[in-house]
Order: C-alpha cells, then sequence, then structure tokens
C-alpha cells in the first residue's frame, strides 16, 4: 500500500519564509520547510495495482497555469483547542477550478469523492494542548502575512510514508499545467488562422 497526495509544490523561498514564522507556542509541531506543500487532493492509502490507475487520470487533468498568493493565518479546530494552525491561501478560482478537474479524474477512475469542502492552506504546526491564548497572539502577530504572486506551473503526486521523525514527503510524478496563453480545452470554437491580430 502506497499513502499518496496532490500537491502543489512551493518554490525553496517561500517555504523558507513560512518555516521562519514558528516559534511561540510551546507545544507546537512546526512542519519542516521541506514537508509544505498546498494539499489538492488527499488520495489516502491506494494498492500498489491502482497507483498505475491515479497516475493515469492525474494525466488526463488539463487545466491552466496561474498564480496563487498566500494570505493570512488560520487554525482548525475551536480556538481554544486548535488543532493545527496554517496559512491560508487568498480567494482562487484557478486553484478551485484545478481541484475540481482533479477530483472529477479520480472519481471517473473509481476513487471515493473526497467529499468535504476544499479549504486551501499550507500547515505550519500541528498543535496539542497548546495554550489558547499564545495561539491567538501567534495569529494576531503574524495576520499580515503575504507571499506572492507564485507561479503554479503543475502539480505533483506526492507519496508519504511516517518515519521515525514526521512524516517523509517523496514527490512522485509531476503534471504541468497548460502555459498561460496556450489552448486549454475551452467551449470556444479553435481560432481560424486568418483571424489575424
Ligand atoms: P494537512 O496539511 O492539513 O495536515 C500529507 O499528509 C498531506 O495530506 C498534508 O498536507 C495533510 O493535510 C493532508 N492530509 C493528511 N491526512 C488527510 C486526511 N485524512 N484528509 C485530508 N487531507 C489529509
Amino acid at each position: 500500500m502506497m499513502r499518496l497526495f496532490v500537491a502543489i509544490e512551493l518554490p525553496e523561498s517561500v517555504r523558507v519564509r513560512l518555516a521562519m514564522l514558528a516559534g511561540g507556542i510551546p507545544g507546537a509541531r512546526w512542519v519542516p520547510a521541506e514537508n509544505m506543500h498546498l494539499t489538492v487532493r488527499f488520495i489516502g492509502e491506494v494498492d500498489e495495482a491502482s497507483v498505475h490507475d491515479v497516475d493515469a487520470a492525474l494525466q488526463s487533468v488539463e487545466a491552466p497555469a496561474f498564480e496563487l498568493t498566500l494570505e493570512g493565518i488560520g487554525h482548525f479546530g475551536p480556538p481554544r483547542a486548535a488543532r493545527s494552525l496554517y496559512v491560508g491561501v487568498a480567494r482562487n478560482p484557478a486553484l478551485a477550478h484545478l481541484r475540481d478537474k482533479i477530483e472529477s479524474a479520480l472519481v471517473r477512475a473509481g476513487f471515493e469523492p473526497e467529499g468535504r469542502k476544499f479549504s486551501p492552506h499550507i500547515t505550519l504546526a500541528r498543535l496539542r494542548n497548546a495554550r489558547g491564548s499564545r495561539i491567538t497572539a501567534f495569529i494576531a502577530g503574524n495576520n499580515l502575512f503575504r507571499e506572492g504572486p507564485i507561479a503554479v506551473e503543475g502539480f505533483t503526486l506526492f507519496s508519504s510514508f511516517r518515519g521515525h521523525n514526521g512524516a517523509i514527503h517523496t514527490p512522485e510524478r509531476f503534471y504541468p499545467l497548460a502555459p498561460v496563453g496556450a489552448e486549454v480545452e475551452t467551449d470556444m470554437p479553435p481560432a481560424s488562422p486568418d483571424d489575424g491580430d
């Protein structure tokens, strides 16, 4: 079995900047820079034979390249018992479109629909019994965080293993998006050669 997920990789400079936010919350387990990514679709445990189906489904996805901007800090779980802290993503219809295309390709290939709403985020830390006041102070102190625009030229299938010192994510395959300006499947008729501009 392999544990798989689809994510957008972030440039190293961005990951380093995100990792520099770490600190100030005793008990937080901060995600190291090399493990930071924007999960687009968590797939979970898949048997070896199905990995090929995942790959074929992802290869069939056609969507244009786009840009994204990271913005603000949020948390999952109730304010006084937050489970994780994350950096948010500014509203991004192109990202939502990509996620929908990936979701429908996987469902067409026979995988269970994900079912839960897509909340794009980059996890900064996992929390257990962290003091609410520390979390509030961290959010207040970093809420103006903004980074971007970041060019997204493709997405990546990752495998994930639990190592002794936390998860180890390995990029298995990169799927390029259509360069901006290139023809992507649309409802528009193709331009005729004498459209001339
Ligand atoms: P997280 O950052 O919000 O924890 C690899 O583990 C990636 O898959 C992480 O980015 C993680 O999201 C996500 N992930 C792990 N388990 C998941 C689950 N059960 N459902 C959805 N996403 C999950």
